[in-house]
């Protein structure tokens, strides 16, 4: 049995499971050199040897007790019919389809996603037989909201506005996009599943409601009418006090929490209706001494040792020390 599924039913463990998101990435020396070697980022995804290797990476240098598969929430879009690049040391870039017109969304479809990104199941399938039974692989999605937002602004800036016809249209796309992603990620060999909403925080407090609880328990719902016991982490990065209608609404087991969420509050308000996960401030472990050793002690006292799962409250930033990573889980650990 997994380690988050036990964690789940026995609601503390003997230990805490740590894990960081881009825990595959630029700060490991190996990862650079597959990525100098390789055309670019998408061909690393699309690769199931290498996305397997890559996931493994860190599992290997650090002993992570979770593997979250190598791979970008921006497959979906671009399995529905987007152009994707991503430019080297600028980051994505989503070539506008129309979506203002009916011609343009009809142009997207949902059918033919689960054919395209196979090389990502098949990653997964090759890892799940790789990784020691009791570590737990995360298979993920990028919720609507966040991939709407990048769709209709190319590269995620923040004047989202489409007619509200497409926009409906558009949102019940990915939703039913990304639900069968997901349970063909379970059905590959997830043994659990996040769902980032990276730009939650940018939605208006009357709109979270329509635009992010919604289409996360429609998708939640699906996954579990599917597979009732995979645990879903939901990650409504900068929801601020909106995480508590989160934890409450939309099913997930398990919330991610960012940097900015305090503690207390979080203790307070949401452990005792999810999981937690989180908080670390990637800059302080950028940062290292003193002051990491302060925060990452602070975050065990504050939930409990073996009741939640460490991580960041963003992904590792690139010029992290890998040392400060190694005495990060010598904390955590013990
Ligand atoms: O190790 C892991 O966490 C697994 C792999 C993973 C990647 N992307 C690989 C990646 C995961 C879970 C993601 C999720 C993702 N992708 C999110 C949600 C989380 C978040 O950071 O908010 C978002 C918004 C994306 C979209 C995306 N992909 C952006 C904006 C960028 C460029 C900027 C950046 O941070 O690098 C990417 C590229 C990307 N995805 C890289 C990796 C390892 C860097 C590729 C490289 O330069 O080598």
């Amino acid at each position: 049995m997994s380690i988050i599924y036990r964690l789940i039913k026995e609601k503390k463990i003997e230990k805490t499971p740590v894990w960081m998101m881009r825990q595959a990435g630029r700060y490991l020396p190996e990862y650079m050199k597959i990525r100098n070697s390789s055309k670019n980022f998408l061909e690393m995804c699309y690769s199931p040897e290498l996305a397997s290797e890559i996931t493994l990476q860190p599992i290997r240098r650090f002993d992570f007790d979770i593997a979250v598969i190598f791979s970008d929430i921006l497959l979906i879009p671009q399995a529905l019919g987007t152009d994707l690049d991503f430019v080297r040391d600028k980051g994505p870039v989503l070539t506008k389809t129309d979506l203002s017109t009916e011609e343009g969304i009809k142009k997207l479809s949902a059918d033919n996603v689960l054919k395209k990104l196979s090389p990502v199941y098949e990653a997964i399938s090759l890892t799940r037989k790789r990784l020691d039974k009791e570590k737990d692989l995360v298979g993920f999605v990028g919720a609507p909201w966040t991939l709407f937002s990048y769709m209709i602004e190319g590269s995620g800036s923040k004047n989202f506005e489409l007619p509200p016809k497409n926009s409906k249209a558009l949102f019940e796309i990915l939703t039913e996009a990304v639900s069968k992603h997901l349970v063909a990620q379970i059905e590959a060999g997830a043994t659990v599943v996040q769902i980032f909403d990276s730009w939650s925080g940018e939605i208006s407090t009357d709109k979270y409601d329509e635009f992010v609880i919604e289409p996360t328990r429609k998708i939640v719902e699906y996954v579990k009418s599917k597979h009732k016991d995979i645990p879903i982490i939901g990650f409504p990065r900068g929801s601020n006090f909106k995480y508590e209608k989160y934890a409450e609404k939309t099913g997930v087991d398990i919330l991610g929490i960012d940097q900015e969420v305090p503690l207390e509050w979080a203790k307070e308000r949401l452990s005792d209706k999810v999981v937690l996960q989180g908080n670390l401030n990637p800059f302080v472990l950028l940062e290292g001494g003193d002051r990491m050793r302060e925060e990452t002690e602070k975050i065990l006292r504050s939930f409990g040792e073996g009741s939640f799962i460490f991580n960041l409250g963003r992904g590792i930033l690139k010029y992290t020390p890998i040392e400060n990573v190694e005495k990060m889980i010598k904390i955590i650990r013990g």
